[in-house]
């Protein structure tokens, strides 16, 4: 049965003291985490001081490549342990709770968005909403990132399954490539590049039309 929001809550905020000692060493559908977050960060290309949006931003892994590179960060995450660790660790971030159903910021206020392991915890009936709710906080003409646990296709879905045995969890819905190109093409996004950066991840990087 799916997590109720709460539920993802309570996980993620249990989870915060450890997570980044836990990626660091990353098994299961995580492997190849910190290669991943680098390619992807690598398919935005970004202004000079951006005004970058990450949206499920855990304790800042993705955000803190794209700061190095000059952006201004800001965050939102649905796990107020997650953000007290983010805010720790890079204490010029502009952080609040939000998620990507919620985001609290006005339209066209970021020059980018990106987001890291985090897609997949919007169910799969509200993934459009999502999208267009990314489309909004972005101005027009700016940028769009998103990693995440990804497959290509219904069989490369089962077939990682098959491969994880008990580490794969039956009641997560992860997205297929075609699926969210779709959700992200109709929310108004163009230009869209997809990459396969891990064993079990895809980027996708484009922008919002002008
Ligand atoms: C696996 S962690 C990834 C954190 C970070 N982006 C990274 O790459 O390490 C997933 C994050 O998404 C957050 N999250 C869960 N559901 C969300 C939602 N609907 N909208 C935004 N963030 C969400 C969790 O609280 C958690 O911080």
């Amino acid at each position: 049965m799916p997590r109720s929001p709460q539920e993802t809550e309570s996980l993620f905020d249990a989870w915060a003291a450890t997570y980044d000692e836990d990626v660091n060493r990353p098994t299961g559908l995580l492997v190849g985490y910190e290669e991943s977050l680098h390619r992807a960060a690598a398919m935005v290309p970004l202004p000079a001081n951006a005004g970058v949006l990450d949206v499920g931003i855990g304790t800042g892994a993705f955000a803190r490549l794209l700061a190095n590179g000059g952006a201004r960060l800001s965050g939102v995450d649905v796990s107020s342990e997650m953000l007290a660790r983010c805010q720790a660790n890079h204490p010029s971030f502009a952080l609040a709770t939000g998620s990507f159903l919620q985001i609290p910021h006005p339209d066209g206020h970021f020059d980018a968005l990106v987001s890291s392991f985090a897609f997949h915890e919007v169910s799969p009936e509200e993934r459009p909403r999502a999208c267009a709710q990314s489309a909004r906080v972005i101005r027009p003409g700016g940028r769009v990132c998103l990693l995440d646990i990804m497959f290509a296709s219904p069989a490369a879905r089962t077939a990682a399954a098959r491969e994880l045995r008990e580490q794969w969890d039956p009641d997560e819905v992860y997205p297929l490539v075609g699926d969210l190109d779709v959700s992200l093409r109709s929310a108004g996004f163009t230009g869209l590049r997809w990459q396969q950066t891990g064993p079990y991840h895809w980027a996708v990087a484009g922008c919002r039309f002008a």
